[in-house]
Parts: C-alpha cells; sequence; structure tokens
C-alpha cells in the first residue's frame, strides 16, 4: 500500500506544515499585540515633546501659579500637561524631556505636604537625568530663615542627577510681582512668543464687615472676632479650606506712607450657604505694641458696615474628602476656623464620622462655638469630641497630649480615615506631628501623607 504509505507521510507532512503555520501565526499575534500594547503604553506616557507643570504647594499659591503657568504655555500653542508633585516619581523624571517646577517652601525650610512621598521616594536617591532639561518657580518668604529652602533643594538635586537648567531658579518672595514678571518673560522666550498675554494678579472684591463679636472677653490668650464680610457686587462661591486674602488697604498704616502693603490670609470658616464670608480672627500685636497690620485692620480699624478689599484663594491641600471616610479634626486657637468650615460641609453632607480634637487655654473664655459645637455633637454630627484646655489645671495640657492618651481610637480611625490638622506651626502642628509618628509610626503617617489622609493648615 505504497500510495497509502505516501497519503500518510503527506498528510503527516500537511499536520506539520499546519502546526508550522499555527505556530507562526501565533508569533505574529504575539509580537503584534505586544508592539500594540507597547505603543499603547508609549501613546499614554507624555511625549517627548510635552513641557510638564509640575507644582507642590501647601496653602494653594503655588498650584495657583502653576495653572497660569500651564495656561500661557497652552496659549502659545504648546503640548503641556499639569500635575501635582504627588504624582511624580522617578519614572516620569526619566521619560520626561522638560518639566517647569512651581513649588512652595513651608514649616521651617520643608516641602509642602503633598510632596512628602516625593522627598521620600524620589529625592532621596540617583539616577541618570541628562535628559532633562527643567526650571524652578520658587516660592517664599523672606521673614523665614531658609528662604525658598525646597526649591534650592530640588534644583540641587537635579543638577546632581545630570538634569539641565534652563535658566536659574526664580525666587518669589511673598508673591513679589517683579519675580513673576521675570518668570513669564522666561516662558515667553521657551516658546518663542515674547508676547503672551501677562498674568492677571486675582482682584479684590467688594466686601462689606457685617459682624464683629469678641469671642473670649477675659481671656488669657489675645482677643478673638467672629468676623462676617458680605459681597458688595456678585455672590461668590467657595469650597471649605479655601482661603480669604485681605488686602489691608485703609489701615492706619497706610496713613504713615505704607503705600503697597502686603496682603494677609484667613482660613474661611463658613459655607457659601452661610451667605458670608466668616473668619476668627486673633487680633496681633507688634512689638512695639502697634496692632498687627491684617488683625488690627479686621478687629479694630476697619468700621463695622464698611468696605473691605477680600479675594477669595483656593485651597485644594485643604479641601475636606471627597467621600464619607472617618475624619479626625484636630486645631488650635484659630486653627478652629478652617476645621469648622470643614464641619459644617461634613455637616451638610451629612457625613457623621467626624472626630473634633479642639485645644485653647481657659474652658470659661476660650471655647469658641461652643453651642454649635455641643448642638452638632447632639445631633450625632460630631461622634467623637475632645476638648483640652492647657491652663485649666495645674500642668499644661494640649491636643497632642490627649491624642496620645487616645492612641488606640486614632489607629482605629486612621485605619480607614483622614486626618486634618489646623492652627499653629509653633509647639501645636509640630507636637500633633510627633503624636501621630508615635501612634502610627513615621512610615504609616508619611504614607498617610503621600495619600493625601494627613492634610494641615497651619501658619
Ligand atoms: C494659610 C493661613 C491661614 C491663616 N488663618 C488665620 C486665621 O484663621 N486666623 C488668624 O487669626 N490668623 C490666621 N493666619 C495668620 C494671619 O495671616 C496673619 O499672619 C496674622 O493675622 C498676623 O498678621 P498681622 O498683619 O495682623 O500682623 P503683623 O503686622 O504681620 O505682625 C504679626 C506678628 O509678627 C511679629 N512681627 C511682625 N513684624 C515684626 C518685626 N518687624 N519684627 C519682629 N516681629 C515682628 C509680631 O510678633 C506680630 O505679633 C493665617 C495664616 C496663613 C498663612
Ligand atoms: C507656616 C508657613 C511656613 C513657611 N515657611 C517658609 C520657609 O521656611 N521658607 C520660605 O522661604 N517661605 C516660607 N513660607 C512662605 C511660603 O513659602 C509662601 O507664603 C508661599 O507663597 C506659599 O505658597 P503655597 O500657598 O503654594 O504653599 C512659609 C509660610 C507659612 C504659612
Amino acid at each position: 500500500m505504497p500510495s497509502l504509505g505516501l497519503l500518510a507521510g503527506d498528510a503527516r507532512i500537511l499536520a506539520a506544515a499546519c502546526v508550522a503555520i499555527a505556530y507562526l501565526a501565533f508569533c505574529a499575534l504575539t509580537v503584534r499585540s505586544h508592539w500594540q500594547s507597547t505603543k499603547l503604553a508609549a501613546a499614554a506616557q507624555p511625549t517627548t515633546a510635552t513641557t510638564q507643570v509640575v507644582y507642590a504647594s501647601q496653602t494653594g499659591f503655588a498650584q495657583q501659579l502653576a495653572e497660569q503657568t500651564f495656561a500661557s504655555l497652552q496659549s502659545a500653542g504648546h503640548a503641556t500637561a499639569l500635575l501635582s508633585l504627588r504624582a511624580v516619581g522617578l519614572d516620569t523624571l526619566q521619560r520626561s524631556q522638560r518639566i517647569l517646577f512651581v513649588v512652595s517652601t513651608t514649616g521651617e525650610g520643608d516641602a509642602p505636604d503633598p510632596a512628602a512621598g516625593f522627598v521620600r521616594t524620589v529625592l532621596g536617591h540617583s539616577v541618570t537625568l541628562a535628559n532633562l532639561r527643567y526650571a524652578i518657580l520658587a516660592l517664599g518668604d523672606r521673614e523665614y530663615d531658609n528662604f525658598c529652602a525646597f526649591g534650592h533643594r530640588l534644583d540641587t538635586w537635579l543638577r546632581h542627577q545630570g538634569a539641565h537648567p534652563l535658566f536659574d531658579v526664580v525666587e518669589v518672595d511673598n508673591g513679589d510681582a517683579a519675580a513673576l514678571r521675570h518668570w513669564q518673560h522666561q516662558l515667553g522666550v521657551l516658546t518663542g512668543e515674547p508676547d503672551l498675554p501677562d498674568w492677571e494678579t486675582p482682584r479684590y472684591e467688594r466686601w462689606r464687615l457685617t459682624q464683629r463679636r469678641l469671642l473670649n472677653e477675659g481671656s488669657a490668650g489675645g482677643p478673638c472676632f467672629h468676623i462676617a464680610l458680605q459681597p458688595l457686587d456678585a455672590a461668590r462661591t467657595w469650597t471649605a479650606g479655601d482661603i480669604a486674602e485681605i488686602d489691608p488697604r485703609n489701615s492706619t498704616w497706610e496713613a504713615h506712607g505704607n503705600a503697597a502693603l502686603p496682603h494677609r490670609e484667613y482660613s474661611i470658616a463658613s459655607l457659601p450657604e452661610d451667605g458670608a464670608i466668616e473668619l476668627l480672627v486673633r487680633e496681633m500685636r507688634r512689638p512695639d505694641g502697634a496692632a498687627g497690620l491684617g488683625s488690627g485692620w479686621l478687629t479694630r480699624d476697619a468700621p463695622l458696615d464698611s468696605e473691605v478689599a477680600l479675594r477669595i484663594r483656593g485651597n485644594s491641600n485643604f479641601h475636606p474628602p471627597t467621600d464619607a471616610v472617618p475624619l479626625l479634626l484636630i486645631g488650635s486657637g484659630t486653627g478652629l476656623a478652617g476645621l469648622r468650615a470643614i464641619l459644617k460641609s461634613r455637616v451638610a453632607a451629612g457625613q457623621r464620622r467626624n472626630w473634633l480634637l479642639f485645644g485653647e487655654r481657659n474652658a470659661t473664655c476660650d471655647y469658641f462655638y461652643r453651642d454649635e459645637i455641643e448642638r452638632w455633637q447632639r445631633a450625632g454630627f460630631i461622634e467623637q469630641l475632645d476638648v483640652v484646655f492647657s491652663r485649666d489645671q495645674p500642668e499644661r495640657r494640649y491636643v497632642q497630649h490627649r491624642l496620645l492618651e487616645r492612641a488606640e481610637l486614632v489607629r482605629e480611625w486612621l485605619d480607614s480615615g483622614a486626618v486634618y490638622v489646623c492652627g499653629s506651626l509653633e509647639g501645636m502642628a509640630p507636637g500633633v506631628d510627633a503624636a501621630l509618628q508615635q501612634i502610627l509610626g513615621a512610615a504609616a503617617l508619611e504614607s498617610l501623607a503621600a495619600a493625601g489622609r494627613y492634610r494641615r493648615d497651619v501658619y
């Protein structure tokens, strides 16, 4: 049966050929799909021509300037992307050709909180960044010892990794207009569009001072006032966590020939639904006994019912969490202002898992907004309430001490929750930070910050 044998041989050859073809087809498909997915992954990453604008902001100003930088590049027809330093890792730096950083400095020469993860996972490492060109707009204030320290730290690190500065760090002292013009000029040079429209400085609006009420009569501390302001022009909106910038222009200081007065910032303590911006302001005194520029204007000099120049600055770093996660709110003194706005927004959203931990000096004089807080507690909107008065007993007791006593519950809440801290940078914020480190461990606290679940509005 030779023919059959031949047939059987043909069939074997045919079968082998089919297997080979199927195998080749499989290989081709695999290679193609791999190539396609690589192509997709590459497409998902910013193209090398994209100029990325990366910001790190504590109280919103760097973010505002980054948005303006981004808009300028866009208007010049430049491919650009805007992102927070929170979202930047070594891989982002390695695949980028051009980054414009806008970063502020906070604390005592520290990086803003949202940059905590970047500082930990990137700044300590070595990597080759020879393809990266960058520029830095560094925000700071010369009244602090470590002027623009984080901007310079970032610059030094980038240089050590072989990245090339497009031009020197542009330092901005307290919003200095000349430095900002310089940065805009550099953007013009970079884009080849020297006639980019000038950035508009956010304009002050006209508000009326409708209430001023002393909240702590007889206090051992400085007088604190509840202040309310209503818009004179169109109604305005804002989010809890935002900041009111006041222009103390009519103060007695101006009469002394100080024409260009710096603005002052105050955490907004109310919601738009309240119909007014409410502030909690402590009257400050200068070493010579004169009232502070901004606080003096709001608490003494500006006549009731008079006009106050105010503008709202978004501060997304301190906006409330978007979901109903358990929220631990810690503050002392006027820090209650920002916490009050957040509590109001949680109450309005029906979110009950709130824990307020507030500290002041004496319960009799300094328990600001006591009725409101106790009303929220009775209605179940403040699930846990701790108030600590430092001078109501022989030894000094502060919020951080209470926090340590409640360590177990703190761990439970922060397992899935968030912690917001508002108020004094001296004493309170570092004390609370140290207590949280002790309770959770330094690494866990850093991860909490990197995940945006540890936020601070401290000054
Ligand atoms: C994000 C943010 C939110 C804030 N929220 C609030 C808030 O809700 N409530 C609130 O009351 N404050 C708040 N502040 C603080 C507020 O912005 C002002 O710093 C505060 O009111 C003091 O400013 P002033 O103009 O009244 O005083 P200034 O005139 O600036 O004086 C302030 C103090 O600085 C010292 N000082 C000033 N100049 C000198 C000098 N030449 N030499 C030595 N010492 C000097 C003095 O001790 C004086 O008491 C906030 C700050 C920030 C950054
Ligand atoms: C609590 C606090 C601490 C600050 N510490 C510093 C500092 O150490 N060095 C500095 O140059 N500026 C410091 N500043 C000034 C800020 O960098 C400056 O106000 C900046 O414009 C804030 O930008 P941001 O709103 O984006 O965080 C500090 C400001 C605050 C409120």
